[in-house]
């Protein structure tokens, strides 16, 4: 029998909702497809974009889309996606598939499903093929609200009014796809190229965030830091840079068989998820550097990629890294979102790779019918712990299981929001035991409980003839106790409870 004790007194910070937050980028069908469908495709759309999309999304709560990379980033330039769209440059996507990218999706397609979606936006800068000038000139061109030359081309396009940028990413893994560089050397550029992100909206500053570290790469983060945290003109850091970008992939085998999405067996099952479970190792290792430089947490730690990455769906583009999600893609973005809660004193965001038909995705689509994937429900069920305050929470009894991919079976995190309604959710990562845990409080009598699961075998997945194998349901097995609650979590599944 596990315990979970929660002090509804310790108030441990504010869980950012950009923690759940998500990737696009011109890779495979994630745009094109998946998102935008252009007017005319006959698939129901507002401006282009795919309405299914766009309303399961919202329903998801979703807080942020990062684009349009990712490796793209480092070489897309914005302006051959401007403008009348029959005109636009073609360019070949020499990333993902050598495709040939037509731009009929650029800058005012992307702001234009951010406010379709209700979304922040975070727009990823071209430090590894692009200049200064370039960059500078799309803040401008994005951002300005006065006469200018590039504020007046972005009205003779359509869009009188600047739009808000959020967050900006100055050039992404610039130690691999976006240009081999070293730390010192990304790091004087970053110096660089920042200081010509005007915040021509003084009331909205943009978030500057700097190319941080690939996985336990902790030199980079150091020498990064030590390269370019500390202003010279500024001893205030914050301005200079908002966060440090973290990505960390789970790949259960190597890059070259990294293993099948859907056919895996149970040892796979428990060292995918043992991989996972790294991200708190990680963010524990880089926060401690960053603390070196920032003891106040000035800077958030941005894991603005993240999630599984398995081989393509047999048949498919290898280019287009397009993958099924079963219920160990659940279990996976349970336990990276519980553990990404537990860090929100240093981790401010957080983006999934990538939103639909590319490695994690929540959605997945094949002409114009739509899945949603076992991910999705889990980003679904945790949608009330954005913008609440992560409580203390300590839980006891817990088995170490899966051999010598160890992972505790049971895992969770526990947030209250304004209204006082404390939400926990809890992932069993046993594929065979179900758990018996008992809430305890320190204080509050549990009142009234709604509770949601999602479980099901470890391969089980939604497909476009089969769509809801794994999907959300009411649980009702929770019972209201003495001290708090009690309750059997089901081997393989994830639950989340909403206690007043
Ligand atoms: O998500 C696929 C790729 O993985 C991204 O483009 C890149 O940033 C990372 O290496």
């Amino acid at each position: 029998m596990a315990t979970l004790y929660i002090n509804e007194e310790k108030k441990k910070g504010t869980i950012s909702p950009e923690i759940y937050g998500h990737f696009s980028e011109h890779l495979g069908r994630c745009i094109y497809e998946g998102i935008y469908v252009r007017e005319d495709s006959g698939i129901p759309n507002k401006n282009g974009m795919r309405t299914d999309v766009v309303e399961a999304l919202k329903e998801m709560k979703i807080p942020v889309l990062r684009w349009p990379g990712g490796c793209f980033a480092d070489e897309y330039h914005w302006k051959d996606g401007i403008g009348p769209k029959e005109s636009r440059k073609k360019m070949v996507n020499t990333n993902w598939g050598g495709v040939v990218e037509d731009n009929s999706f650029g800058t005012h397609e992307y702001f234009e499903l951010c406010e379709q979606l209700g979304c922040k936006t975070y727009i990823n800068g071209n430090v590894g093929s692009g200049t200064v000038q370039e960059m500078s000139e799309w803040i401008e061109y994005m951002t300005f609200d006065g006469v200018s030359p590039l504020a007046d081309q972005r009205k003779k396009n359509g869009h009188e009014k600047p739009w808000k940028v959020d967050y900006f990413g100055v050039g992404n893994e610039n130690w691999g796809c976006g240009g081999n560089m070293t730390p010192e050397y990304y790091g004087n550029l970053y110096r660089r190229y920042q200081t010509f992100i005007r915040h021509y909206n003084h009331a909205a500053p943009i978030q500057k965030i700097c190319c941080g570290p690939n996985a336990g790469d902790a030199r980079w983060t150091q020498e990064v830091l030590k390269t370019c945290y500390a202003h010279p003109s500024s001893p205030e850091a914050h301005g200079f840079m908002d966060g440090l970008s973290l990505h960390y992939y789970t790949v259960p085998g190597d890059w070259q068989k990294k293993g099948s999405a859907t056919e895996f067996d149970e040892n796979e099952w428990y060292l995918t998820l043992h991989k996972a479970l790294r991200m708190d190792e990680l963010i524990r290792m880089h926060s401690a550097v960053m603390d070196q430089y920032d003891p106040e947490k000035k800077i958030g730690l941005m894991v603005d990629e993240w999630g599984n990455w398995f081989d393509v769906e047999p048949g498919t583009n290898p280019g287009f890294l397009y993958q099924q999600n079963t219920m160990r893609d659940a279990l996976v973005a349970a336990v990276s979102l519980n553990i990404f809660n537990k860090h929100c004193d240093r981790v401010r965001m957080a983006c999934i790779a990538q939103l639909v038909n590319v490695l994690q995705s929540v959605i997945l689509t094949e002409g114009d019918r739509m899945v949603l994937t076992p991910t999705y429900y889990v980003f679904h069920m945790y949608k009330h712990h954005q913008g609440a305050t992560l409580l203390d929470s300590v839980l006891t009894g817990a088995a170490q299981i899966g051999g010598e991919n160890s992972v505790p079976n049971l895992q969770e995190s526990v947030s209250q929001q304004t209204d006082g309604t404390i939400c926990v959710t809890l992932a069993n990562l046993s594929t065979t035991d179900s758990a018996d845990v008992d809430i305890v409080f320190a204080d509050k009598k549990a009142e009234t409980v709604q509770a949601a699961i999602l479980t099901g075998t470890m391969q089980a997945h939604n497909t476009f003839d089969e769509p809801d194998v794994v999907k959300e349901e009411e649980f009702e097995g929770v019972r209201l106790t003495q001290k708090g609650l009690s309750l059997t979590v089901p081997a393989c599944s994830v639950v989340s409870l909403r206690i007043r």
